[in-house]
């Protein structure tokens, strides 16, 4: 199928979409969002899909929520149609997402990356939660996970000021897993996919789950949580099959991926 603001390819187990607004620098207008939402659902679904990338451009991940189409909006509109509900289907994704992100991810756009799972920067990479020059604030989580990632002063100057912060910054302070140069940003967020998607996919998203669990919930109940799932891994196949694997010094060879 094709879409209008995005380019969505397969390789192997991985897919990849490419936001595609490069004239508005990938600016999250509706259609984009809806586009996104609906093809991670389909791959969320598909059993040939283990992980999913979103890139965008060298120039910009994504430059915020777009703001013309924002422009007129009222809040009766933008709370009666749940504007930014769409969000929601992001994070709710099971299967890992790697953001890939390359030049500007400002606003909605840093706030699209941080609903994924890994951030891997380009060295260009620029974040940022610009909004208050606009006279507004973050709505899609940049108070939330900024903080939970960075901590609360960065977050707190980062929102307060608008200030944007550079590729090295964000990996010192923990909002990348790590930064790559600009032109082997693709091929590194690829491998790192089909290195996920290589594992039993059941196993992947229990350790998603149980990683999220951990920031909705107290410590020992994220343990408890996080036991139980270990212990119904025991009642697969897979579980069997890794073991033995390593025992008789030979790869693995797992079914459910
Ligand atoms: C709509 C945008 C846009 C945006 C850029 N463009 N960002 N259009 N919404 N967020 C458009 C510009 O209008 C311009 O279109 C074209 O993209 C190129 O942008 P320039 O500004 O000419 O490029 P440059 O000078 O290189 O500056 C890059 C930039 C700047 C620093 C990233 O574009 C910028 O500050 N953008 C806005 C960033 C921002 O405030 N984001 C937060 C949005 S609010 P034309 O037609 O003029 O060529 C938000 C709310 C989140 O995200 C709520 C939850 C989702």
């Amino acid at each position: 199928k094709e879409y209008a603001t995005l380019i969505v390819t397969r390789e192997g187990k991985v897919g990849l979409i490419t936001l595609n607004r490069p004239k508005a620098l990938n600016a999250l207008n509706s259609q984009l969002v809806g586009e996104l939402c609906e093809v991670l659902n389909i791959f969320d679904k598909d059993p040939e899909i283990g992980c999913i990338v979103i890139t965008g451009g060298e120039k910009a991940f994504a430059a915020g929520a777009d703001i013309k189409e924002m422009q007129s909006k009222t809040s009766v509109e933008a709370y009666s149609t749940a504007f930014l509900a769409p969000y929601d289907t992001i994070a709710a994704t099971r299967k890992p997402i790697i953001a890939a992100v390359a030049g500007y991810a400002l606003g909605g756009g840093c706030e699209l990356a941080m609903s994924c799972d890994i951030i891997l920067a380009a060295e260009n990479a620029v974040f940022g939660q610009p909004e208050i020059n606009l006279g507004i604030m973050p709505g899609a989580g940049g108070t939330q996970r900024l903080t939970r990632a960075v901590g609360k002063a960065k977050a707190m100057e980062l929102c307060l000021t608008g200030r944007q912060m550079f590729a090295d910054e964000a990996e010192r302070s923990n909002l990348v897993s790590r930064i790559v140069p600009v032109e082997s940003l693709h091929d590194e967020a690829m491998k790192t996919a089909s290195k996920i998607a290589d594992f039993p996919v059941h196993v992947v998203m229990m350790i998603k789950e149980s990683i999220n669990r951990g920031f909705v919930t107290t410590l020992s109940e994220g343990v408890r949580f996080e036991r139980n799932q270990f212990y119904s891994l025991f009642a697969t196949e897979d579980q069997k099959e890794g073991m033995a694997a390593f025992i008789e010094k030979r790869k693995p060879q797992f079914k459910n991926r």
